[in-house]
């Protein structure tokens, strides 16, 4: 570190990166976000206004690494990941890389054998490891509330999807792969995190068949069109929805079984227009099941059963209420950037880690595979050599 505080320079200023350098900025006087990169002028004079006069602004981001600093958040869309991160492990950066860590596993693997060459810091942005209900759930696993793991099941009810990912670039899958890498890449990354291992075998099944047929879009830009976001609770139904993207070539309602390397099967499941936005993940082991109810604002209720009964018993054996903490994505957010400030400083253990990123990345890319090809279960690639070797060395 060459100052008394860490130099934080972000690349994406504008939608979750002036979110997580807000955070960074007020952590006193450990971390300044001293550069910001964006393509936009308007986010470029908001960054100047929230982080002082004397912030660097740029356009380019090559011009941005070029500045004096210790450490870079990349939170661009997905697309712009790889060659950002490449870019800023060369210069020696210590890099908060947002999730999906890549559009592919070449590209992932590309950013791995960067950073392990270099041996510059890699931190990934799976912020649901910090989530407060997902700790609980991971902690009581570890305690052994459930006995041995052998099937997870995830529903994701992705209530906000014609709002958020039919707008823009996540619409397109030349930018974004398809949401099962970009939502999934977080819950992938939770169910391997919870079941202690990596999806080995995935297959998937899906299908663009809602938004596709709606009309009235926006006029065609030539590249992938900037971020749109917004939503308003009274646009219901879904069928309502209008000015989406000219191009719609993702699915928005798809799931994907997956067998991990220890044996547990796991299901996943997303839908981009159901009328609540949520997730809830069963969990069942060789002593009992878990499950959460709700999340978000109103907090999280995790009952676990382990008596059995004749029919359903909506009464848990043990019940669990987890409030989300302040601060985005219940709590997750602060004590995410916690935590990277803290390893950019001094190094040790994280909570998060570059190869599960990438194994996240590796079994969202082939269930895409799988239901673009008709369904088959295809095998999920693992790092080879001396990147696994380098990563499994404390550091994955
Ligand atoms: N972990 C989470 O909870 C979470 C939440 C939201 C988004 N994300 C991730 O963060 C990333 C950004 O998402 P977003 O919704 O903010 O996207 P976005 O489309 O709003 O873009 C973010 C910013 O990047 C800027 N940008 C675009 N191209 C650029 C370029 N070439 N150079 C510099 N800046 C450029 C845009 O102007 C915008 O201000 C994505 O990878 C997404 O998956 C993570």
């Amino acid at each position: 570190m060459k100052s008394m505080f860490l130099r934080v320079g972000v690349i994406g200023s504008g939608g979750r990166g002036r979110h997580l350098a807000g955070i960074v900025h007020r952590s006193g006087a450990r971390a300044r976000i001293v550069a910001c990169c964006d393509l936009n002028a308007d986010v470029l004079a908001q960054n100047r206004v929230e982080f002082g006069g004397d912030v660097v602004v740029t356009r380019s981001y090559t011009e941005l690494l070029g500045v004096d600093l210790d450490a870079v958040i990349i939170a661009t869309p997905d697309y712009l990941h790889e060659e950002q991160a490449v870019a800023a492990l060369q210069h020696g950066l210590t890099v908060y890389l947002e999730k999906p860590m890549a559009l592919t596993v070449p590209g992932c693997d590309r950013i791995l054998a960067a950073a392990a060459k270099t041996r510059a810091k890699l931190y990934l942005g799976h912020n649901m490891r910090h989530m407060p209900f997902v700790r609980k759930m991971k902690a009581l696993i570890t305690r052994g509330a459930i006995g041995e793991v052998k099937a997870c099941w995830v529903r994701h009810f992705v209530g906000h999807g014609g709002d958020f990912y039919f707008r823009d670039w996540h619409a397109e899958r030349r930018y974004s792969t398809g949401l099962l890498l970009q939502k999934a890449a977080h819950d992938i990354d939770v169910i391997h995190w919870l079941c202690g291992g990596y999806t080995r075998h995935v297959a998937g099944m899906g299908a663009l068949s809602l938004y596709g047929g709606l009309g009235q879009r926006l006029p065609a830009v030539k590249g992938p069109r900037a971020g749109v976001k917004g939503c308003t609770l009274d646009a219901w139904p879904p069928t309502s929805a209008r000015g989406l993207n000219h191009r719609i070539d993702v699915e928005d309602l798809s799931s994907m079984m997956m067998r991990l390397d220890n044996g547990v099967q796991a299901t996943y499941s997303q839908c981009h227009y159901t009328p609540d936005y949520w997730r809830s993940y069963t969990v069942i082991g060789t002593g009992g099941r878990m499950e959460n109810f709700g999340n978000g604002e109103a907090g999280t209720v995790i009952r676990v059963w382990n008596k059995r009964s004749s029919g359903y018993r909506a009464e848990a054996d043990r019940t669990y209420r987890v409030r989300p903490g302040d601060g985005g994505h219940g709590g997750a957010d602060p004590r995410i950037m916690e935590e990277f400030i803290r390893y950019a400083r001094y190094g040790g253990e994280t909570t998060t880690s570059p190869l599960a990123a990438r194994e996240s990345v590796a079994t969202g890319c082939r269930a895409t595979e799988s239901l673009r090809g008709g369904g088959a279960t295809l095998s999920v690639p693992r790092v080879q050599g001396r990147i696994a070797a380098y990563f499994a060395d404390g550091r994955g």
